[in-house]
């Protein structure tokens, strides 16, 4: 099927976004014009890589492009230290060059880790993202943030380094648990909730066909975040103001995650999911957002069984601790605290003046049942 085209916009590292259903067995002929070498090495996880990393070869190699596959462990873990040296000497092993392309076929996890390694390894070699969650398609694969995680927090090892291509196939989102396209269905609500109110309206009238499966709808999301998020790329490569409007909910959502560990207790776009309606709940005590709109993206979160409170999640939860990652969190500045607020549906704003005692009584306010 012909992919749907979007262009994210960033000089001589602009890229192309191709989107559709089946894309994987054309997309050998889809990458060739993006590679500087018929060499491609494709890096899986476990569970991924039996799915879909056989048919993806195939159809490079069609197109006489030699290619190796690689597998990693599934889930967070990976994102480690020990993660990439695994990854890296894996690949040194097949003897690439500077032209050799690595391809991540995977969640942001593969799409992360990947994506630091084709940074690092011989200096930079090209890579392809080739999402395959629904986190992945409409958010980690595109901008360019590849990181690994550390003792002292997740994300803090990584680069700035944008994709040739990101090829993202409808097609692979029909074999993910329900509960993890619900926990990406999060992360675009909050473009709606974050940057455009007609946005929000369309997603809160699909909701149910898009966790249903239904691929036209799950299309116009996917054009529709990616679309969102190329133009703050575009805008804010670096994220040195606007691109931190992204992070609508995730002050709130990384600080349940990191209380959980980054385990299976709590995905993270389920994190991001409470992290809105925390959000809402501060803009509203600051003065800045219509208090009725927290109970609206309540009940919407509720209806199609996202949480909305860190009481939805089995674990037994203190404020002082949940507010201490706030205060921990790089964007701490002199007793005040840096967060992504609303004014209005469609409409977030970065305040940096926010209390660290409003904050506090915010979360307390969760907690108490
Ligand atoms: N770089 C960024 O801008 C950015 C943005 C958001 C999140 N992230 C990162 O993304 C990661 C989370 O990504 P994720 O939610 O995709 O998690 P993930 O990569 O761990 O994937 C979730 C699970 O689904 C499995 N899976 C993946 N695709 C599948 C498919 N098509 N069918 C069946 N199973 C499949 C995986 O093996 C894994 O077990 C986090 O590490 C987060 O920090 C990065
Ligand atoms: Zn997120």
């Amino acid at each position: 099927m012909t992919p749907q085209r979007l262009q994210v916009a960033l000089a001589e590292r602009s890229y192309e976004i191709l989107v559709g259903d089946g894309l994987l067995a054309g997309a050998g002929k889809l990458l060739l014009p993006h590679l500087p070498s018929r060499r491609a090495v494709i890096i899986s996880d476990e569970t991924v890589a039996p799915l879909y990393a056989a048919a993806l070869r195939a159809s490079l190699e069609a197109e006489d492009i030699r290619c190796d596959v690689l597998s990693v462990a599934a889930g967070e873990g990976t994102k480690s230290f020990a993660g990439l040296e695994n990854v890296c000497e894996q690949l040194l092993a097949l003897a690439p060059d500077r032209r050799t392309t690595l391809i991540a076929l995977g969640g942001g996890v593969v799409g992360d880790l990947v994506g630091f390694a084709a940074s690092i390894l011989l200096r930079g070699v090209p890579f392809i993202q080739v999402p395959t969650t629904l986190l992945a398609q409409v958010d980690s694969s595109v901008g360019g943030k590849t990181a690994i995680n550390s003792r002292s927090g997740k994300n803090l090892i990584g680069s700035f380094y944008q994709p040739q291509l990101v090829l993202a196939d409808l097609r692979t989102l029909t074999s993910l648990s329900p509960r993890h396209l619900r926990a990406g269905y999060g992360e675009i609500l909050k473009y709606g909730l974050m940057m455009d109110a007609t946005f929000y309206g369309w997603c809160l009238e699909h909701a149910n066909a898009l966790l249903a499966g239904d691929v036209e709808v799950l299309q116009q999301a996917v054009l529709a975040c990616c679309r969102m998020k190329a133009q703050i790329v575009a805008a804010d490569e670096r994220e040195a103001g606007s691109r931190a409007l992204l992070n609508l909910g995730h002050t709130f959502g990384h600080a349940l995650e990191a209380e959980l560990g980054y385990s299976d207790a709590l995905l993270h776009g389920e994190a991001v999911a409470i992290g809105m309606v925390m959000a809402c709940r501060l803009s509203s005590r600051m003065g800045l957002l219509d208090a009725a709109i927290e109970p609206q993206l309540v009940a919407h979160l509720k209806q199609v069984g996202l949480p909305t409170s860190p009481l939805d999640i089995s674990h037994t939860w203190d404020a002082d601790r949940i507010a201490a990652h706030f205060v921990r969190d790089k964007k701490a500045e002199n007793g005040m605290l840096t967060f992504v607020l609303l004014k209005s549906v469609g409409t977030a704003c970065v305040v940096k003046q926010v209390d660290e005692a409003v904050a506090h009584a915010t979360v307390a306010s969760f907690l108490k049942g």
